[in-house]
């Protein structure tokens, strides 16, 4: 059985003491679920005092960014090596890394390798931007950022990373156009056709695709509802405990009414 999975991205807010006073208020009010994961990605600095916080039966924690190489002379970096045992998932490719810190699709695929070597699994983020899908380039856009970025892997290293489909335009920073599930849905599936070609239906399957953009306790179960959709990445919501909360319960509910 695949676990929804629900991931956190907090990005660059919440210093130490508001992060650990938020984690505080999300234990008392998600229990651990059985057929749900519960992912935190804070900023580097607060992953560490987290790490020592959090009930490990209801919460993991991810990283949101390291570097390629791990270990040498690279002022301001982080490497995955040095992540290792503190997450157990890093966020790679989000389109706010893409854009503002011109990540290329082998940087990408870099990092993607070096957080599998590190024994981390990476949340691959892919997406086209509102230019790209006016164009109608999203399918080879994303056919491009799934296939470079899972190049050097084997698929049993494929098996275990997560992809997030973030269109840009649905991001909340970046437009937040609500994205319809027929469009989603579209996408998903041609992610699990791109990875069904390079590495076979059974690797395809294994994976867990996920949806992100402008996520809120209101449309998350819509989202969940999608066939082939395993999870959610949210951001300006998962900074409000009562938002991210009803995320996840709504998450509960879907899975429930699937099981039924
Ligand atoms: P959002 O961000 O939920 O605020 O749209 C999602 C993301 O950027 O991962």
């Amino acid at each position: 059985m695949k676990r929804t999975l629900i991931v956190a991205n907090w990005k660059m807010h919440l210093n130490t003491h508001e992060a650990s006073l938020l984690v505080k208020r999300l234990n008392d009010r998600i229990p651990a679920h059985r057929t749900i994961e519960v992912v935190l990605a804070p900023s580097l600095l607060v992953l560490q005092p987290l790490s020592l916080e959090i009930d490990r039966r209801k919460f993991r924690l991810a990283a949101q960014n390291a570097y390629t190489k791990d270990a040498g002379a690279f002022t301001g970096e982080v490497s995955f090596t040095m992540l290792r045992d503190l997450v157990h998932y890093s966020i790679i490719g989000h389109s706010e890394r893409r854009i503002y810190f011109k990540e290329s699709l082998e940087d990408v695929r870099d990092k993607v390798q070096a957080a599998v070597r590190n024994g981390i699994a990476p949340i691959l983020c892919v997406g086209e931007t509102k230019q790209e899908r006016a164009a109608g380039e999203t399918s080879r856009l994303i056919h491009d950022q799934v296939t470079t970025a899972l190049s050097n892997l084997t698929p049993e290293e494929v098996e275990n990373v997560v992809i997030a489909y973030e269109p840009v335009w649905a991001i909340s920073t970046f437009g937040g156009e609500i994205a319809k599930p027929t469009d989603i849905k579209r996408v998903l599936d041609l992610i699990r056709h791109n990875v069904t070609e390079l590495y076979g239906a059974s690797t395809a399957e294994q994976m867990r695709l996920l949806y992100g953009g402008s996520v809120t306790a209101d449309t998350a179960p819509g989202y969940l509802e999608i066939e082939g959709c395993d999870g959610a990445l949210v951001g300006s919501a998962s900074l409000n405990y009562q938002q991210f909360a009803d995320i996840v319960e709504g998450a509960y509910r879907v899975n429930h009414r699937q099981e039924a």
